[in-house]
């Protein structure tokens, strides 16, 4: 079976429902653009959100069903998140699946060992408490959806499953990403607990390593049209799907 026909039937096990609204963050280009572009081939209104609006009008220009937010999504900051949320409620009236793109760069140079911690911190601030503040804040739109899903797009270098790049492989290279990751995770979890008698499905999902920067295929990374589909995959999933886990191309991964 090619990549081609595994994300097909990945997809096609998925629901989709008319008039589903989905906001994806960190999507003006990247994961996060394929993702939206794919949610909307599915018949689903997508809107990008990025810190910079012009960038995401840019990158959606052409695209059906994608469209930019017109204000900007900084997810550190609670004033940009309830202003976001405002302007989805206003123009799409709804909102069923929120997919948690948006995360930070590490230092390049940066281990475990030798790292500057502020910089650190302002990784761990965007990944988990950026997520968490526009999980929470997002919930009361979510709640109104008929079958809302929250995606938190993780990493496998935040497992202790994953003998390439996970916590116990990587020898403590980009600690504060996979330190994040690692937290992202546990909130995946304790979201899914705290939701368990809603209709709110919420997982995780590593991508996998994916060319977004300059030479990372010629490395060995996957295009984003590979890795798009696990995530698409666990923003539709149907009512009785799974929650609270951690997946990789719709399949389980260790925490
Ligand atoms: N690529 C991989 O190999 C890989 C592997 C495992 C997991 N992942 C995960 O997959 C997701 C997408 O990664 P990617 O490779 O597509 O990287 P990317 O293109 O850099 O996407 C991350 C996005 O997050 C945005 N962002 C950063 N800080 C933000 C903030 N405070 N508020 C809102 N948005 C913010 C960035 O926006 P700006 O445009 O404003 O900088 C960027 O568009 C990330 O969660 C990443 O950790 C990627």
């Amino acid at each position: 079976m090619t990549e081609k026909h595994r994300s097909d039937a990945l997809v096609s096990e998925t629901i989709s429902r008319d008039g589903t609204v989905a906001l994806v963050t960190g999507a003006a280009h990247g994961i996060g653009l394929e993702v939206a572009r794919q949610l909307a081939q599915r018949g689903i209104d997508v809107l990008v959100g990025a810190r910079d609006p012009g960038k995401a009008a840019a990158a959606v220009r052409g695209l059906d069903r994608v469209s930019a937010l017109p204000v900007p999504l900084d997810i550190t900051d609670q004033t940009s998140v309830d202003l976001v949320l405002r302007t989805v409620e206003e123009t799409k009236g709804r909102l069923d699946i929120l997919v948690n793109n948006a995360a930070a760069h590490p230092d390049h140079d940066e281990t475990v060992t030798s790292v500057d911690l502020e910089s650190a911190a302002r990784v761990v601030q965007v990944d988990l408490f950026g997520t968490w503040r526009l999980t929470i804040s997002a919930l009361p739109l979510l709640r109104r959806a008929p079958g809302p899903r929250v995606v938190i797009v993780s990493s496998g270098a935040g497992s202790h499953s994953d003998d390439r790049y996970g916590l116990a492989s990587a020898g403590g290279a980009y600690a504060s990403h996979a330190i994040g990751k690692a937290a992202v995770n546990a909130l995946t979890s304790a979201l899914a607990a705290g939701l368990a008698d809603t209709p709110v499905v919420v997982n995780a999902v590593c991508p996998d390593v994916t060319a977004t920067v300059p030479g990372a295929e010629a490395r060995g990374a996957r295009p984003v049209e590979e890795s798009a589909p696990g995530i698409v995959w666990a923003a539709t999933l149907p009512d009785d799907g799974p929650r609270g886990g951690f997946f990789r191309d719709g399949k389980p991964l260790g925490w």
